[in-house]
């Protein structure tokens, strides 16, 4: 067995021989955080896969990250360190069959998809969003009505932000680890920090975020909490999001309180990806993300929009 130290000086001898780049999104274990040569958010990570130049880009996420890196480097080599459930189970909840019967239902209705879709449901929709930008897309549009899916926790922070009326899609859709926090749960931990201040991410359920002192994206959280005097704060998302802060916190030599909603807040699909499976990834070239050319040229588009946003 290789020690982790060993590991790392491979990983990153591979990297240079082979101009690749480690992206991984603020969820990732901490051993990767570490690493990556890049950290973000889910639109963060699409800004980054469409500017590197590198050769190979490695994905430590779930699967429609590494796709969307895809569908924006056509040309380029995207891996994921590993496939087996790695899949963002929300992601997979609108399939093309639902849009189909909504367009009927909805015919003139334009269709905004979370950027957490698979590369088909991209490739029929009108535009993506991610969390750090929904409301800007929604308004971007000259309809009066939209389509929006598949998180109607998403939805719904949109509808607040929004003249449009929005039809969320499928009904019942969104993530199993941001629908678990409830208000009982901010009570909880309110009451042992009460002073601390309150973020949520806008997948959580309405209750959550109406109780929220802000709402925003993870990358958004990281700045709120980089950015304030304060000193405690409540992390209404997944856990990870916790080490990617403190991370930055010790950068800068800096002390803050963050406290998790939930301690079991935790996507599995995020921590599949280990450092071993990076050095053989890199190593192999496995596992690389294949897309149908023509629905990586239809989603390039509605991301591309998305993308070309300004404001
Ligand atoms: P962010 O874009 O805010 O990082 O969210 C991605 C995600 O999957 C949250 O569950
Ligand atoms: Fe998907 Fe939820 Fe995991 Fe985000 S936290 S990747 S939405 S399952």
């Amino acid at each position: 067995m290789k020690d982790k130290e060993e590991i790392i000086k491979n990983i990153n001898k591979l990297k240079e021989e082979k101009n690749a780049i480690i992206l991984a999104h603020n969820y990732q274990p901490k051993e990767i955080q570490k690493i990556a040569d890049f950290l973000g958010d889910s639109l963060e990570l699409c800004i980054k896969a469409k500017e590197t130049d590198a050769d190979i880009i490695v994905f430590c996420g779930v699967d429609f990250m590494a796709e969307t890196a895809k569908i924006l480097n056509p040309d380029k080599k995207v891996l994921m360190p590993e496939i087996e459930g790695t899949q963002c189970p929300m992601a997979h909840q609108l399939p093309p069959d639902i849009i189909k019967e909504y367009r009927e239902k909805y015919p003139d209705t334009p269709l905004v998809v979370y950027v957490n879709t698979t590369a088909e449901t991209k490739a029929l929709a009108d535009i993506t969003c991610t969390s750090a930008n929904a409301d800007k897309v929604v308004n971007s549009l000259d309809a009066e009505t939209v389509l929006f899916g598949p998180d109607n926790n998403l939805a719904y922070y949109v509808q607040k932000r929004t003249n449009k009326k929005i039809i969320p899609i499928p009904i019942g859709g969104g993530c199993y680890v941001h629908k678990k926090f409830t208000l009982e749960d901010l009570k909880r931990v309110k009451e042992k920090y009460p002073n601390a201040i309150v973020l949520i991410h806008p997948e959580c359920n309405p209750e959550l975020q109406d109780n929220a002192d802000y709402i925003a994206s993870t990358s958004g959280m990281l700045k709120i909490v980089l950015n304030s005097d304060e000193k405690e704060f409540i992390i209404g998302t997944e856990v990870g999001m916790i080490d990617r802060i403190e991370l930055e916190l010790e950068k800068i030599g800096e002390k803050k309180v963050l406290i998790p909603l939930r301690e079991d807040a935790i996507c599995n699909e995020m921590k599949k990806i280990t450092l071993q499976k990076i050095e053989k990834s890199l190593l192999e070239e496995i596992y690389e993300i294949k897309l149908d050319k023509d629905i990586i040229k239809r989603a390039k588009v509605a991301i591309e929009r998305m993308l070309n946003i300004k404001g």
